[in-house]
C-alpha cells in the first residue's frame, strides 16, 4: 500500500490542513505528516509546539491514525527514509500553482520515485492560510472558523491575549 507524506511549515495548523489531511487519508490509510524544523520563514512556534499543535487539532478533530514527525534538511531524503512514495500537498488557488510546481518537479528531480499529489482544499477554506491566521489574531480578531480551539488558545498565549 502507498505511504504518503503530507509536510509543510503547519505555523500553525489550519482547518486548510486539517481537510487536506482528511482528503489524503482517503486515499492514503498510511498518512504521515511531518512538520519541517526551519521554515523559509522564521516561525511563530517553535518546531515541537508546532508538531504538538498538529497533534492535538487531530484529536479536536477525531483524525485517527495519523502520525505526525518534524524534519530537517531536505523533503525527498525524509520520504526516502520512511519508505514513502507520495508526498501531498494541498492546492488553494492559481497563486499556490508556481511554487508547488518548481517544488514538484525540483523533489522528482532529486528522486523520480517519489511522486507528487495535489489535493484541492474545500472552498471555504481557499483563501486561509497560517499568515493571514496569525495577522487576525495578532489584532485579536476572531480565528475561531479559521482554526481549532487549541491553536487558538496557543496564538492568545503567543500574542499575550490569554
Ligand atoms: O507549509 P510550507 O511552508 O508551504 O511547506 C514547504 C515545505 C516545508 C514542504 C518545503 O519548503 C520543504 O520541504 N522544505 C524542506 C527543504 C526541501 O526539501 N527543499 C526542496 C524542495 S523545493
Amino acid at each position: 500500500m502507498t505511504k504518503a507524506l503530507y509536510p509543510g511549515s503547519f505555523d500553525p495548523v489550519t482547518y486548510g490542513h486539517l481537510d487536506v489531511m482528511q482528503r489524503a487519508q482517503k486515499l492514503f490509510p498510511h498518512l504521515t505528516v511531518a512538520v519541517v524544523e526551519n521554515p523559509r520563514k522564521a516561525p511563530l512556534f517553535g518546531t515541537a509546539q508546532r508538531k504538538a499543535l498538529v497533534e492535538q487539532a487531530l484529536e479536536e478533530m477525531g483524525i485517527e491514525r495519523v502520525p505526525v514527525i518534524t524534519y530537517s534538511g531536505l523533503l525527498i531524503e525524509c520520504a526516502k527514509g520512511l519508505g514513502v512514495t507520495a508526498v501531498v500537498r494541498g492546492m488553494r488557488a492559481m497563486s499556490d500553482f508556481d511554487y508547488e510546481f518548481q517544488m514538484a518537479l525540483t523533489n522528482r528531480d532529486l528522486d523520480s520515485g517519489v511522486e507528487s499529489v495535489f489535493l484541492m482544499t474545500a472552498g471555504k477554506y481557499s483563501f486561509l492560510s497560517s499568515s493571514i491566521v496569525k495577522e487576525v489574531k495578532q489584532y485579536n480578531g476572531q480565528v475561531h472558523k479559521f482554526v481549532p480551539r487549541c491553536v487558538e488558545r496557543a496564538l492568545e498565549e503567543k500574542f499575550g491575549l490569554a
